[in-house]
């Protein structure tokens, strides 16, 4: 949920490519990122949406406690650490070594430390079979992966029987329109049937930041063919009270169309 400055492109980039331009983006943006987003975002609050839903009253999870739970691109691993005064048994990780050292700070500064994080590529997760009771992620790592069909079987993988894999992103229709919390965000821009990923280009013309979009449709497929069942797709709408802006996230806009879909899944029994 970046903000977007000039030098923007559509093109291909594939796996790689994104996950070498989302980990420098993320590197070199982390602490203003939590300067600007961490009184929001709480130091041990899982915040599903800029629409300001938590866990604690949405309780998508279930009981987590003394579960085994995976939070996927974690960045400072508020959620996680949540998750942590909740009594479950947490592994948190995220491509960013920036972001899991502001993870630390967070740690110190809160009391409350998430002893697991691990640096990793949510496209090849490094953990065994059936590791986890629930997987979790808050805008973390699937917008920005070029293979996540890949990512829905890896977690598909990592998962027991009977867990549930709950993930927050960009509700797939805001990609028609352009990244404007104001009334220039009102009006389509291109089409939501295009795939070509966002990409933003540093001097050298390297991707430095992308994002992939995949209709609601795609989602759907994704989940499916990973063999996990879709219980719920909640789309969280906008508190009448709620006046806080995140990027193109803007009460405008929140009263009108959808800013946030956040996917409810299970592996079967
Ligand atoms: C918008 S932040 C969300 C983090 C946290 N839930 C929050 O709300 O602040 C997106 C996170 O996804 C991470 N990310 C991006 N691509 C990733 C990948 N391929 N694997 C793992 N994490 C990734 C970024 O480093 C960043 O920390």
């Amino acid at each position: 949920m970046p903000e977007h400055p000039s030098n923007v492109t559509h093109r291909d980039a594939g796996p790689a490519e994104s996950a070498r331009a989302n980990r420098r983006w993320w590197d070199a943006e982390a602490r203003s990122y939590q300067d600007e987003h961490g009184d929001f975002l709480g130091d041990d609050d899982l915040l599903w949406c800029p629409e300001g839903l938590r866990e604690a009253d949405a309780r998508l999870l279930g009981d987590v406690r003394d579960r085994d739970v995976l939070e996927v691109g974690c960045g400072a691993a508020q959620g996680a650490r949540w998750l942590v005064r909740q009594g479950a048994r947490v592994t948190a990780f995220d491509v960013s070594y920036g972001q899991l050292l502001e993870s630390r700070r967070l740690d110190e500064r809160s009391g409350t430390a998430v002893a697991r994080v691990v640096q990793a590529d949510a496209q090849a997760l490094p953990f065994r079979d059936a590791a986890f009771d629930v997987v979790v992620s808050a805008f973390g790592a699937v917008p920005f992966v070029a293979d996540s069909a890949g990512t829905m079987r890896e977690v598909a993988r990592v998962l027991r029987p009977g867990g549930r894999f709950v993930f927050s992103v960009t509700h797939p229709t805001r990609w028609a329109f352009p990244d404007d919390p104001g009334p220039g965000g009102l009006t389509v821009q291109q089409s939501y049937f295009d795939r070509t990923p966002y990409v933003e280009l540093d001097e050298a013309g390297e991707a430095s930041y992308v994002e992939h979009h995949r209709t609601l449709g795609d989602r759907v497929r994704e989940l499916v063919a990973a063999g996990l069942v879709l219980d719920d797709l909640v789309e969280p709408e906008w508190p009448e009270a709620h006046r806080r802006e995140w990027g193109q996230w803007s009460p405008l806009r929140g009263r009108l169309m959808p800013g946030t879909a956040v996917f409810v899944t299970r592996k079967p029994a």
